[in-house]
């Protein structure tokens, strides 16, 4: 089994393999790992997965292992504060306990809300992240960041936690839809800007292929979000001296649409929209000249937000914004660009400035 990457963060160590139907490997990991102590675990899944984590659960119980399935709804439905207490009644009752193993299975939903069940539960118990759509594959799965949603805005709830091991299996990329693909194409697109003006010709460059799925390009893409992301988290796990925030260049106003349109967006659009507002902004507030903007909205060129901007409540948006946990104190603060691989703060932005931008979107 090819291991890809492999961090320590606050005395845990994360794994990350990269192998195509790793379910036996990872069978032997947990039997070599847990089976001391009434070997037991939880496989929360996708439900749009259940025969792959029917599949894995019959691999585990071969090898002794007692395996609670617990479907979870798909998408953002899955990261609500109720959903996720029956899940921790149903670990309870069945005997979880603290040396069993969490499995999620799923995209970047189940991950975020399972991660936030397993660091929950217990204090905190093993998990295991198998990430099954390209946008977790490029960014959700590593980092360790959870969260639930709360009164329909974005990640109120949450925790840092380090999963155990992270496996990348592209053979889920198979079933995804070309809307899940273009919408992941939007997270990639963000490293670029943030770490890498070649990065981001490449994948310009190879979407059509990309957008077909084509393993061979998504790994390569996978493999260098990785290490950008595990770059700026190794170095500001918590959040807390500015470094990782440049990850969430153009989240604050992927969360407000994600928020005004009530979490039926999907992420990755909602941040290519993000990044525009981004880049439109940053040409309004004197940051870039004329040609960078028109150089770096050329990259995003194929995304239109005409069709979207008509179903959505502008000011439902805007309120969403005030309400992103990045704002310190009064104004909203939204991060910018100086130029490709610099991310600037962008404070106390003004509602003439959003209605401007709106209408030129
Ligand atoms: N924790 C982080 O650092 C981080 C970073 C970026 C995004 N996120 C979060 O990730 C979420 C978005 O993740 P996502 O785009 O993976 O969405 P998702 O998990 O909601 O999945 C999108 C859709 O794909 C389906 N699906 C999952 N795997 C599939 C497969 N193999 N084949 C076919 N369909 C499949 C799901 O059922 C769902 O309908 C958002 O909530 C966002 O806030 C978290």
């Amino acid at each position: 089994m090819k291991k890809v990457y492999r961090f320590s963060l606050e005395r845990k160590k994360t794994t990350v393999f990269l192998k195509k139907n790793y379910k036996e490997y990872l069978s032997e990991l947990l039997l070599n790992k847990f089976s001391d102590n009434n070997f037991s675990g939880v496989i929360y899944f996708d439900k749009k997965l259940k025969t792959r984590a029917n599949l894995l659960k019959v691999d585990l119980e071969k090898n002794g292992a007692k395996v609670l399935l617990i479907p979870a709804p798909s998408g953002e439905k899955s990261k609500d504060i109720d959903q996720c207490v029956l899940v921790l009644k149903k670990m309870f009752r069945f005997g979880i306990h603290r040396k069993s193993f969490f499995i999620t299975l799923g995209g970047g939903s189940v991950g975020d809300s399972g991660g936030w069940i397993a660091s929950q539960y217990q204090r905190g118990i093993a998990w295991i992240n198998i990430p099954t759509t390209l946008l977790s594959l490029v960014d959700s799965a590593y980092g360790g960041k959870t969260a639930l949603n709360f009164d329909d805005c974005k990640n109120i709830i949450g925790s840092i936690y380090q999963p155990e091991f992270i496996f990348i299996d592209l053979s889920f990329i198979c079933t995804l839809s070309y809307r899940e693909c273009y919408s992941a194409l939007g997270e990639v697109f963000k490293y670029g800007f943030i770490f890498d003006y070649n990065f981001l010709i490449k994948v310009f460059e190879k979407k059509d292929k990309l957008l077909k799925r084509n393993e061979t390009e998504w790994r390569k893409v996978i493999l260098s979000c990785l290490s950008y992301k595990m770059d700026l988290v190794l170095k500001d796990e918590k959040d807390d001296s500015g470094i990782r925030e440049q990850l969430n260049l153009g989240h604050t106003f992927a969360h407000g649409l994600e928020g005004g349109s009530n979490l039926k967006i999907p992420h990755g659009l909602a941040v290519v929209y993000g990044l525009l507002f981004s880049i439109h902004l940053s040409y309004l507030r004197g940051k870039i000249s004329l040609f960078q903007r028109d150089e770096y909205l050329n990259f995003l060129s194929d995304y239109s937000f005409n069709d979207l901007k008509k179903n959505i409540s502008k000011n439902k948006v805007w309120n969403s914004m005030k309400k992103d946990k990045k704002n310190k104190g009064q104004g909203v603060k939204v991060l910018g660009l100086a130029r490709i691989g610099k991310v600037i703060s962008i404070e106390s932005v003004q509602k003439k400035e959003f209605d401007l931008i709106w209408r030129i979107l």
